[in-house]
């Protein structure tokens, strides 16, 4: 049976659909058979940091409209075989799609070994659809006081689904701020909600980079170490401060600074 995973968060532009694409890329390298579909249906972004939606003939609304089958609508990756994306191309289709009918194409999936779903942003709607078609939810956080809020309300909410397993990824951590005391560390955000993470993601350009023309980059190996915790349940995570302590890591956060 597919292990079913949401990325989700309260606050938007926190790097959800950034996690989903790059999980689903380390877990197939690693020989599992994924999946990765939009909960946002009709905003395609997975489609985009993927770099397939040239390649979209049919989408989840052709799934359920029952014009083709599910595996007519799922597209394979360029590079790897067994890494999916059921597509929701179509704008302004997304109240059409109620929360049974989701979890009605999810519960199609059943022969991958991962459905990854990518939650949207809010806790509304669209929230409610992609946590209840999984059994497994990540709250995606950074060090914004603004995350940290929207993260503690959305694991307090996870808490009333039936969830087997609820994690926190860190994202966009500055190692060099954070010795500089001028940011929280991934510590302090663990600590305030109470989680250990499954991974600590840098603030990097090449993350960013890498996801606006869909050639995605393993930076640090720390997706390649999320898709370890995921498979084995453990929480080895990245020490962003590590490349910025001692004489040239003083010298690199100098660098960043100015
Ligand atoms: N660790 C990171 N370092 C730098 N930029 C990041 C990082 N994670 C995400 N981003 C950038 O932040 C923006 C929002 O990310 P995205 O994954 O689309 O967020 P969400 O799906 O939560 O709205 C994108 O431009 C993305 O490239
Ligand atoms: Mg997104």
């Amino acid at each position: 049976m597919a292990r079913r995973i949401v990325i989700t968060s309260g606050k938007g532009g926190v790097g959800k659909t950034t996690v989903c694409a790059n999980l689903g890329v380390q877990l197939a390298k690693r020989g599992k058979r994924v999946v990765m579909l939009d909960a946002d249906v009709g905003l395609n972004n997975l489609d985009v940091i993927m770099g397939i939606e040239n390649k979209v003939v049919y989408d989840v609304f052709d799934v359920l409209d029952g014009k083709c089958r599910l595996k007519q609508a799922l597209i394979e990756d360029m590079f790897l075989p067994n890494l999916y994306v059921l597509p929701s191309a179509r704008p302004l289709s997304n109240a059409k799609v109620s929360s049974a009918q989701f979890r009605h194409v999810v519960d199609g999936l059943k022969n991958f070994d991962y459905v990854l779903i990518d939650c949207p942003a809010g806790i509304s709607g669209g929230f409610h659809r992609a946590v209840s078609a999984a059994y497994e939810a990540f709250v995606v956080v950074t060090p914004a006081i603004s995350s940290l809020r929207d993260a503690d309300k959305v694991l307090s909410l996870l808490s009333s689904y039936n969830l087997q397993n609820t994690g926190i990824i860190i994202n966009r951590i500055r190692g060099d701020m954070v010795l500089r005391r001028e940011s929280m560390s991934a510590e302090d955000v663990a600590r305030l909600l109470r989680k250990k993470p499954s991974a600590v993601i840098p603030e990097s350009d090449e993350i960013a980079l890498s996801a606006s023309n869909g050639t995605l980059k393993d930076v640090d190996g720390v997706f390649s170490l999320l898709a370890e915790n995921v498979e084995n349940g453990t929480h080895k995570v990245l020490d962003c401060t590590a490349k910025y302590k001692g004489f040239m890591g003083r010298i690199k956060s100098y660098g960043r600074k100015i």
